[in-house]
């Protein structure tokens, strides 16, 4: 799970204006370690964010072809030395590397019999030495179709040849695409890379590998040569800055209301047909399932809640256990929902189920991405690039296209006020929130409570809690409290209930017997003495009421306590590797 980048130009180019700041654009999907590597051989790689190894970087260091990593660690711990590009021992072949190579140790192994010597404890120093190893006596595309057939794993890979123009890159399903300039050719891990210079792309299938110079491209698969033509994008073209905010994670929660109305108004237009299809696809399917993880399997479980009401059969399983927990055929429809459209245990389940043929329904953020592409139809969710880690607008958006579904399929929901409520709830309620964060800096556990639509967002808001302010927290069920977890109440733990209408008796009931064993209630609802919430929210508008609620509460908590809010350790925005 990391970023790649390489740049091949007709024209000198700066590295640090250019490769890096490409760079920089991916450093949501990790940021333990940073590196670059020119075509004349000059080199840097330091342990740390982006910022860390750019300054050390010249200003007037230019080359014509380079390419740079932005690192999560999977293989080898956090260091120089195992931060990419990797080299061969003489230095003439750098390469970059997103993925993991499962049969690592195998291929290892056979190398070092040949007399290979490995310097770093990582997987992608293997894929070097077996390039460097096949190209003694191969092309380099002769030496990569080997590697298609020898190696096992994931894998998204640029390299060049020291003192050559040419970029090779290959992939097998981690994300892997080609923006289009003039005299200018970018690899990059996604399109946000170059969406400042181009919108001409080529997206690599699994099991491709293009060879690509300044002005030109030729892709190949396992069969031969392919004629593989530019898409436009459509992207928002808006530089992504912080602005007036601290932080990326206050930004994407203050700007929601302009993200919703984004999507209210695509699923009433541009949108619409699709919306119809899948509400089509919907009523002819036997059964509804809901794949995704963490905070999208949240927004999952509302999908599935409100198609269940309305007499389907819906469940949202969580990624990673999918196939242990589903029955699907070729009459079920899977909602693929991720805001990414690049998180592996999602890709690994559609490749996995394709037998069935089911139809696919993606739910994504990333048009284009493998999600999209793997899908039968689609909804984008349109909330514009998210940089903070931690997932705020992409859910609320995600909420608002089931909910718009559900419209369409009959339930009363009304989109309009959806905008103007999530403003009110954020002014009225930004500085109550400080206040509770305050009280609540230094506690070790909470607990979040809610019943019927608010479930979800309880385990949404403990998520936030866990990931940013990093307080163990629990989001649960009021009604399955008192089987088990309730043992953990001892006096003075926070315990939030999310308190709509439709939820009070249930919830009432469950604050009741917590308070009755001490703990500190706190309540997200109409008559909540912490919080104001708009007059007459339904279940909908309520959802999302108590998420910025409870995602502002973990943002001042970890602000308070000087927590790396935008990045939180051990995490990456877009988890590519099982
Ligand atoms: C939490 C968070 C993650 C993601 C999860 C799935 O704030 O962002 O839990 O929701 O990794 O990501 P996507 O939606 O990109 O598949």
């Amino acid at each position: 799970m990391c970023g790649i980048v390489g740049i091949t130009a007709e024209k000198p180019f700066s590295v640090k204006g250019e490769l890096i700041l490409a760079l920089k654009k991916l450093e949501y999907r990790g940021y333990d370690s940073a590196g670059f590597a020119t075509t004349e051989g000059v080199y840097d790689k330091e342990v740390g964010s982006i910022d860390v190894l750019e300054s050390r970087i010249n200003p007037k260091l230019k080359t014509t072809t380079g390419i740079a990593h932005t690192r999560w660690a999977t293989h080898g711990g956090v260091t120089r030395v195992n931060a990419h590009p990797h080299f061969d021992s003489e230095k003439g072949l750098f390469i970059v590397h997103n993925g993991i190579i499962e049969n690592y140790a195998q291929l290892k192994a056979q190398l070092e019999e040949r007399g290979y010597k490995f310097i770093t404890k990582t997987d992608t120093e293997v894929i070097v030495n077996y390039l460097h190893e096949k190209m003694k006596t191969m092309s380099p595309r002769q030496a990569i179709l080997s590697f298609f057939k020898d190696a096992k794993g994931t894998y998204a890979v640029v390299f060049f040849r020291k003192g050559e123009k040419t970029l090779y890159a290959f992939k097998k399903d981690s994300p892997l695409c080609l923006g289009i300039c003039d005299g200018e050719m970018i690899l990059a891990s996604d399109i946000y890379a170059f969406s400042h210079k181009t919108t001409r792309t080529v997206f690599f299938e699994d099991y491709e590998l293009a060879e690509v110079t300044p002005n030109n491209y030729q892709f190949y698969n396992r069969s031969g040569k392919l004629d593989k033509k530019p898409v436009e994008i459509e992207w928002e073209r808006e530089p992504v800055m912080k602005r007036r905010f601290k932080h990326f994670m206050l930004k994407e929660i203050y700007e929601q209301p302009v993200a919703a109305q984004r999507l209210i108004r695509s699923l009433r237009t541009t949108q619409s047909h699709r919306v119809k299809q899948i509400s089509k696809m919907i009523k002819g399917a036997k059964r509804i399932l809901f794949l995704a993880c963490g905070t999208s399997y949240h927004a999952s479980l509302i999908g599935a809640y409100l198609l269940s009401r309305l007499g389907y059969e819906a469940h949202a399983v969580i990624a990673s256990e999918f196939e242990n927990f589903s029955v699907i055929d070729n009459k079920t429809l899977v909602f693929a929902v991720s805001q990414s459209g690049e998180t592996m245990d999602v890709i690994s389940v559609l490749k996995d189920i394709k037998h069935y043929k089911p139809k696919i329904v993606a739910i994504v953020n990333y048009p284009y991405s493998t999600v999209h592409r793997m899908a039968d139809n689609y909804i984008e969710i349109m909330a514009g690039q998210e940089i903070c880690v931690a997932a705020t607008k992409t859910f609320t958006n995600t909420l608002i296209a089931m909910y718009e579904l559900a419209r369409v399929l009959g339930n009363h929901i009304s989109l309009d006020r959806i905008p103007a409520k999530i403003k009110e709830v954020i002014s009225k309620n930004d500085l109550r929130v400080r206040k509770l964060a305050k009280k609540l800096s230094n506690n070790k556990d909470i607990f979040v409570l809610g019943h019927r639509i608010s479930y979800p967002i309880a385990r949404e808001v403990a998520l936030k809690l866990k990931e940013i302010s990093y307080i163990h927290a629990e989001g649960m069920m009021a009604g399955e409290l008192k089987h088990g977890t309730i043992a953990l109440v001892e006096p003075g733990v926070p315990v939030i209930g999310l308190i709509h209408e439709t939820n009070r008796e249930r919830m009432e009931s469950a604050l009741q017997e917590v308070e009755a064993h001490g703990a500190d209630v706190y309540t997200i609802g109409n008559s909540s003495k912490q919080f104001e919430l708009p007059k007459r929210l339904n279940e909908e508008e309520y959802s999302i009421a108590a998420t910025i609620i409870g995602h502002l509460l973990s943002y001042y908590i970890a602000r308070n306590n000087n927590l790396p809010i935008d990045k939180p350790r051990n995490l990456a925005k877009s988890v590519t590797v099982k």
